[in-house]
Formats: C-alpha cells, sequence, structure tokens
C-alpha cells in the first residue's frame, strides 16, 4: 500500500528518494511522486500515474534538485489513480507539499470548511484536504509549521503517516503517524524517512520509531525531536537493525516470488535457529517461556489475522488443539474487531502479521488489550507496529518478503506454531516426551525436507502449462491440509487472477461437486494422514464427473496415484508438519501459472504487500 520516503541532509535528495521508492514498489501502488526545495529555494512537486519508472522519465530534464525532499507511492482510496490525485499535494499557496498514507475519515466536514474559507481543490483526495488545513492553521494562528501540523492532525480523524516540508524551511520535515507505518534512519546530519526501514537500509542502520499520535520535528544537522499531539516531549525509540542489501534484491531470480519460494530451506533455519537444542529436542522459546503461566491458564486462544496469516492460523489451530488441547479460534481480524467479540481476561490472542502493519489486525490487537487480554505477537517486520504493540511474541525471521504473495512468511508462521505449540505441550504435559521430541526432530529436518520438495520445481513448471488456461481451480485437502488448500487457492487467484476455491475435501459432496467437470481442474492434497483414505476416495469420485485431478502425493505412493490425472509426488515429514512441505509445489504452481499467462507476478494487479488501511 502507499509508501513514504523522505530525505534531509546534505547530499541530493532525490536519487534517494526514487531509489527508496523502488524499494517500497513491493507495496503495491498506482502512482508516484516526489517534492523538493532547491537551492533557490523553490519547492518543486512532480507527480504521475503509474510507476517510478514513469516518474524517472517525468523527471527528466527538469529540475529536481535539493537536499531535502519527500516522494510517495500512491494506492488509490479516495479518487482515481491519475496525476492530479497523485501525491506529493501542495496548499493553495504553494508553500506546503505532504505526503499521506491512510485514510482521514472526516474529510468532508473539514473540506467543506476550507472551501468556506476560499480554499479551492484540485484533487478528490482527503490529503488535499489535510495540507491546505495545515496551511489555514498556520496562516490564522501564525504559528511555525510543527505546530500547525499538530493542530491539524488533532482535527483528523482516521489513520494516516503523513510527511510534510515547507517552502522557506529547507533544512526540515514535519512526519507524524497514526495507524500507520513510519520509521526515521538517523544518519550524520542527515536523516530519512520512510514507511519501512528496508527501503533506507542503504544509508544507516538506526532507526527511530513512531508511535502512534507522534509527531517527528527533522532538523538536519540538529538532534531529532518527538512530542506527542498533546505536545508533550516523547522519548526516542531508536532500534538497531541488521537488514543486508542481497535480501532486498532477486539474486539472479527473475522474480522475487520465485526468490522467495527457494529461500525456504533457508529461511527455516532461521526461523528455528537457537529454538531448538539439536542434542535435546527440546524447544526453547523465550515468549512462551517468559510468559508461561499466561499459556499455562489460557481459557482459550484466539487468533487474529488477514489473508494468508489467517491460512497460517487456522493451521495453529490444528497444532494448538491438538497438541495443547486448549480451545482455539480464529478470526478474521476485519470482522473480529466491529462485532463485540467476547474477550475474557484468561484469553490469550495471537496476532499474526508477516508485515507486522496490516490495519485490521493492529486494531483487533488494540482492542484485545483494552479487554484486558494477554496479546501475543507472531510477525515477520522486527520493530513493526504490530510487534510492539503486543505484550510479547514471538519472530519468524524469514527476512523481508518482498513478493506481494506470500510463500517464506506462510511457512515461517507455520514453523513457529509449531515452535509455541511444543512450548506449551511441555508446560502442560499435554503430550508425550517422545512425541514432542519427534515433532521436535521433524522441524530440524525440515530445512532438508524442503530442499528435496523444491526439486519439484521444473516438473511442476512444465505441469503449470497445462493447465495455464483454466478458468476455475478448485484445491482440497483435509484437517491440517485444509488450511494448505485455501492458501494454495488463494496464491493462485492473487496472482494469475483465475478463480480459485479452496475446500475441505469432505464438504465438496454438499456444492462443489456441481462444478466438476473436463473444464474445471481439482487439486487436491492426498498425503499420508488419518484421513488419506476418504479423500483419496473423493478423487474417485471427482474423477467419476469427468474432473481433471493434479494430486499432491507422498513420493511412490501408487494407490493415490491411480485415482489422479496427474501427481506432484514430495516427501514427507511429520503429520503437523506437512502444510510447511505441501505448500511449497502450490506456490510454484501459482508462479508458474502467473508466469505463463504474462502476470506482474510480484506486484499482482489491486493487491497491496501491506495493507495499512482498511
Ligand atoms: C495483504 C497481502 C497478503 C497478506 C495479508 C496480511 O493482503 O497481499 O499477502 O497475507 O495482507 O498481511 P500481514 O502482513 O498482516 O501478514
Amino acid at each position: 500500500m502507499c509508501g513514504i520516503v523522505g530525505y534531509v541532509g546534505y547530499r541530493e535528495a532525490c536519487p534517494i528518494l526514487l531509489k527508496g521508492l523502488k524499494r517500497l514498489e513491493y507495496r503495491g501502488y498506482d502512482s508516484a511522486g516526489v517534492a523538493v526545495i532547491n537551492k533557490d529555494g523553490n519547492l518543486n512537486v512532480y507527480k504521475c500515474k503509474g510507476k517510478v519508472s514513469s516518474l524517472e522519465e517525468f523527471l527528466d530534464g527538469k529540475d529536481y534538485s535539493g537536499n531535502i525532499g519527500i516522494a510517495h507511492t500512491r494506492w488509490a482510496t479516495h479518487g482515481e489513480p491519475s496525476d492530479r490525485n497523485a501525491h506529493p499535494h501542495y496548499s493553495q499557496s504553494g508553500q506546503i507539499a505532504l505526503i499521506h498514507n491512510g485514510i482521514i475519515e472526516n474529510f468532508r466536514v473539514l473540506k467543506d470548511a476550507l472551501i468556506q474559507n476560499g480554499y479551492q481543490f484540485k484533487s478528490s483526495t482527503d490529503s488535499e484536504v489535510l495540507v491546505n488545513l495545515i496551511e489555514y492553521i498556520r496562516k490564522e494562528n501564525d504559528c511555525c509549521l510543527s505546530e500547525a501540523v499538530r493542530l491539524a492532525l488533532k482535527q483528523a480523524v482516521g489513520a494516516y503517516a503523513i510527511a510534510v516540508i515547507e517552502k522557506g524551511n529547507p533544512d526540515q520535515i514535519i512526519a507524524a503517524r497514526q495507524s500507520s507505518p513510519m520509521v526515521i534512519g538517523i544518519g550524520e546530519g542527515e536523516y530519512f524517512l520512510s514507511s519501512d526501514a528496508a527501503s533506507i537500509i542503504d544509508y544507516t542502520n538506526d532507526f527511530a520509531y513512531l508511535n502512534d499520535g507522534e509527531i517527528a520535528i527533522i532538523n538536519k544537522n540538529k538532534p531529532l525531536e518527538i512530542k506527542t499531539l498533546e505536545n508533550e516531549t516523547s522519548n526516542l525509540d531508536i532500534r538497531h537493525l541488521e537488514l543486508s542489501i542481497s535480501q532486498l534484491e532477486k539474486g539472479g531470480y527473475p522474480h522475487f516470488m520465485l526468490k522467495e519460494i527457494h529461500e525456504q530451506p533457508n529461511t527455516i533455519i532461521d526461523c528455528i535457529r537457537g529454538r531448538i537444542n539439536p542434542d535435546t529436542a527440546e524447544v526453547k522459546l523465550s515468549g512462551v517461556e517468559l510468559n508461561k503461566d499466561k499459556f499455562l491458564q489460557a481459557g482459550r486462544i484466539i487468533f487474529v489475522a488477514c489473508g494468508t496469516s489467517w491460512h497460517a492460523s487456522l493451521i495453529g489451530e490444528h497444532l494448538i488443539e491438538n497438541l495443547c488441547r486448549i480451545p482455539v479460534e480464529v478470526e478474521y481480524a476485519s470482522e473480529f474487531r466491529y462485532r463485540n467479540p467476547i474477550i475474557r481476561s484468561n484469553d490469550v490472542v495471537i496476532a499474526v502479521s508477516q508485515s507486522g502493519e496490516t490495519a485490521d489486525t493492529l486494531a483487533a490487537v488494540e482492542l484485545a488489550r483494552k479487554a484486558g487480554a494477554f496479546v501475543y505477537g507472531i510477525c515477520n517486520a522486527v520493530g513493526s507496529s504490530i510487534a510492539r504493540a503486543t505484550d510479547s511474541g514471538t519472530y519468524i525471521h524469514v527476512g523481508p518478503e518482498i513478493g506481494v504473495a506470500s510463500t517464506k512468511a506462510f511457512t515461517g508462521q507455520v514453523t513457529v506454531m509449531a515452535m509455541i505449540a511444543l512450548a506449551i505441550a511441555k508446560e502442560k504435559g499435554t503430550i508425550s516426551t517422545e512425541r514432542r521430541q519427534a515433532i521436535a526432530k521433524s522441524l530440524l529436518e525440515l530445512p532438508q525436507t524442503i530442499k528435496k520438495v523444491l526439486e519439484t520445481d521444473k516438473m511442476v513448471a512444465d505441469l503449470s502449462k497445462i493447465f495455464t488456461y483454466a478458468h476455475n481451480f478448485i484445491y482440497l485437502g483435509r484437517g491440517y491440509n485444509y488450511p494448505t488448500a485455501l492458501e494454495g487457492a488463494l496464491k493462485l487467484k492473487e496472482i494469475s487472477y483465475i478463480h480459485a476455491e479452496g475446500y475441505p475435501a469432505a464438504e465438496m459432496k454438499h456444492g462443489p461437486i456441481a462444478l466438476i467437470d473436463a473444464e474445471m481442474p481439482t487439486v487436491v492434497i492426498a498425503v499420508p494422514d488419518h484421513t488419506y483414505e476418504k479423500t483419496v476416495s473423493n478423487m474417485e469420485e471427482i474423477k467419476a464427473r469427468g474432473g481433471k485431478i493434479i494430486a499432491v502425493i507422498a513420493q511412490g505412493d501408487s494407490h493415490a496415484r491411480k485415482s489422479a490425472d496427474y501427481t506432484i509426488e514430495i516427501p514427507t515429514t511429520d503429520e503437523c508438519l506437512m502444510p510447511v512441505i505441501v505448500s511449497i509445489p502450490l506456490q510454484l504452481m501459482a508462479y508458474y501459472i502467473a508466469v505463463y499467462k504474462g502476470r506482474n507476478v510480484d506486484q499482482p494487479r489491486n493487491l497491496a504487500k501491506s495493507v495499512t488501511v482498511e
């Protein structure tokens, strides 16, 4: 979703801004723009619909010099993607420029009041209202820019991360956040601003994180100042991040998604590193250990998440109910937050989010905390809003995920959930030591097992060619692999735009079977587990109706092979970890079908990597 980059210091701002915007492209956007103040004090704003590369072409031959600037990629919410709706927006007098992520919910009321005071608007955005409100307050109150921003934001209702610069003020950026990510990179005599630390990691490893309701006054060559909307000074929350540039590049792969699929043996190593003792096969998670009582006394665990993280949570439900015997519920964060849920003080709410910035999941965390529940986070992005808003948590540590379709984060989430379940099961004594250690051993072997399953790449690529022109797909699975079927279907629709639905295999008879014909391929997950035979029977039912079956089966399983038209044969691991293995050929299949269809795999239409608005 929208991305923000800013710079103030001694270097040329524009190259830094454009590079940062490119690093944020993965978030999904439809237009881009920059505002820079040049040495003569002119505030130049350039923006256009399309990619950052279109903006670069547009800048060609123009004066984009200057040591201070702000830049933006927009994902349309109010007003269509167009040049005029692109950010930065500037105030009526042309003195102030602003970029904004989020939604100002009461913009209509604010806009009407500004129109009454003689303001006219060039765009349909809520953001242009904010920049004019800042200008109006600045003039009316004869106050400085940061004060005008503060007073304006006190009137604004909604979510935002903003950055503001002003002609005649070439050393200063004012930034603020409310429910939308914003970090400030700290250099020597210079500052960088971004929605994601990864986009400015080339310049610094030290980042100040803004909290909700905080305003940053960023002056070149001066210490960073943070205050609240109530005008109180805030403490700086500075963190040192170690990220390597290679993690942010494609490393020889044609797309980030393929790179991230193939990274999984290593990301799982990073995910379990230091958490499972290879000698004793005991799991050690500090988040669980330090909060042992909360988990032991938990009457219920509630997962809140969106998208792929929600699918991983459904697997978490199986893991925790099976291994720890604690009742689990899995909620879409967007539904949970608005349906007046019953939350008890002995509930443990686990928020699952790759980005740690999903607006609905963050709101669900806040709701759960207010209701007195203990809130645990499973995030990937270190220092993200959800990671900071939760009481405790476990990072999945799979490195930055750039492809919009989540792959390595999903397998990392499931792996962390398995470790959490084992850690709790040990405390509760709900499974035998042998069973616990057997699962832990399988976890330790997971990277090797993933390496083997990745050997199906070429075979899956060939198979995908056959199905590239299908218009609909059904994915079936049971037990631990019902959520894997949902996730397989989601991957396909996200990046190939083919309609796909996931179902529990047994549920097929209650509707989806009516859709089966030779044109409708069905992907069936039929790996060894206690429902295996029943799933093979479902395959026969599909065949009997002329349906084509692609079955994901265990290597060498000649029984299931007989009931399928095509098979993807994979190595096996403990039943409870099979979703990690099964999901990988499904990721590959979605990837290759999308590539054969000529889709933009890493940045599919209309989707955003990090959904920071409702
Ligand atoms: C967006 C992304 C999905 C992701 C979902 C939740 O819709 O496109 O890939 O699963 O958000 O994101 P989170 O960062 O909270 O896991």
